[in-house]
């Protein structure tokens, strides 16, 4: 890439980072990004599914079309790194790279313009609402497969931890499926001094915790992935009084379908059974979050294809994460990969939802070389 580009997105990246929105609201954002589209002389259509952008790229007489996309949401956390480009957005912070990928996807844009060496459409999916408000689904269920043709579609996703621009790829599962929790209990209030008179609904969500646990040791094969975190805990009113309601909120990340299904089952059955050992009824809400990311192999040989390409050191032996990316609902309905690119130094505060963290602009060259080259390479693909 050349320095002036680089330099250009540094900017661009910048000001996505000083001016972070949350979830659902990202509308300054897409502004931003659809007159970066304007200046680059791009073709886009906004408010797809809310916030989000699609924006096309045709060239030669190839028929083949590709998706691309970035993610545009920051986070409810208070940025603490100080920085001239910390956010001006009291507690909302990029504080899981979306402004990179937003204009890492830019950058390939700019790319594949100045490269008259491919044929055929791209479609460049600039998405709202990542973390876990639907923004993938809400651009498919607005028509994004039907309105803007992809054979395949591609992403990525910064990596702390990984080198600087290495590009990791998984010939399958990448990231879980995630799924919300939420368990009321409710009992009957009374005073702490007279346990007898109650059903004590503190109590009983102690144990709840704890026997949760139990469902992913003793209900799910020990060769399978599984995990449930409660994190969240609300009840209470008064330190003398035992209190009728109780929530618990958590997450609980898989796989595969049939393991998926055997946690929610085992989440209800330890919920009742908890309650009922107590004197009191259980509710419990199981939402279905995020698809798993799994990555079709041909594809990712088309991202390892690319990444040698461009001169990018390439890892394929990186095991899969129990964090999720709503990029799987893409997956669920199209062939494609999803790639991590090395955020380089994840220590220290420098991992992705840390107060601390901030994507690295050194990587912008290699993640834009990376979709521009993806792209390239599916448009090739039979
Ligand atoms: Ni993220």
């Amino acid at each position: 890439m050349k320095q002036a580009l680089h330099e250009r997105l540094i900017g661009w990246r910048r000001h996505l980072h000083a001016h972070p929105e949350l979830s659902l609201h990202e509308h300054a954002t897409a502004r931003f990004v659809a007159a970066r589209l304007e200046e680059l002389g791009i073709p886009h259509v906004t408010g797809v599914g809310g916030a989000g952008i699609v924006a096309t790229l045709a060239r030669g007489p190839s028929n083949r079309s590709v998706g691309l996309r970035a993610d545009m949401d920051a986070l409810p956390i208070t940025e603490t790194t100080g920085l001239a480009h910390a956010s001006r957005n009291p507690g909302v912070m990029h504080a899981c790279g979306h402004d990179g990928h937003t204009v890492s996807l830019l950058g390939a844009a700019a790319l594949l313009l100045a490269d008259p060496n491919w044929s055929g459409t791209v479609q460049l999916v600039f998405q709202p609402a990542e973390e876990g408000y639907g923004g993938a689904l809400s651009m498919l269920a607005d028509g994004l497969l039907e309105r803007f043709p992809m054979e395949r579609i591609f992403g990525y996703h910064n990596w702390p931890g990984l080198a600087a621009g290495t590009v990791a790829i998984h010939d399958g599962p990448c990231m879980a499926g995630g799924a919300r929790v939420s368990i009321t209990l409710h009992g009957l209030a009374g005073h702490a001094a007279m346990p007898h008179l109650t059903r004590d609904t503190m109590v009983a969500a102690g144990h709840l915790i704890v026997a949760l646990q139990s469902v992913v040791s003793r209900n799910i094969d020990p060769l399978e992935t599984a995990v449930i975190s409660i994190g969240m805990v609300e009840g209470g009113v008064a330190a003398n009084q035992i209190c009728d309601v109780v929530t618990l909120r958590g997450t609980h990340r898989t796989f595969k379908p049939e393991v998926r299904d055997a946690v929610d089952a085992g989440i209800r059955r330890v919920a009742d059974g908890i309650a009922a050992t107590f004197g009191m009824t259980a509710e419990v809400e199981i939402t279905p979050g995020m698809g798993p990311v799994v990555n079709d192999p041909a594809c990712a040989a088309m991202v390892a294809d690319a990444a040698g390409e461009a001169g990018l050191t390439l890892r394929r032996d990186l095991p899969p994460t129990m964090a999720s990316e709503d990029f799987g609902w893409y997956l669920s309905r199209r062939p494609g990969a999803f790639m991590w690119i090395g955020n380089g130094a994840g220590d220290g505060g420098r991992g992705l939802h840390n107060p601390n963290y901030d994507f690295n602009d050194a990587i912008l060259p290699a993640a834009a070389a990376a979709l521009a080259g993806t792209a390239k390479r599916a448009l090739l693909a039979a």
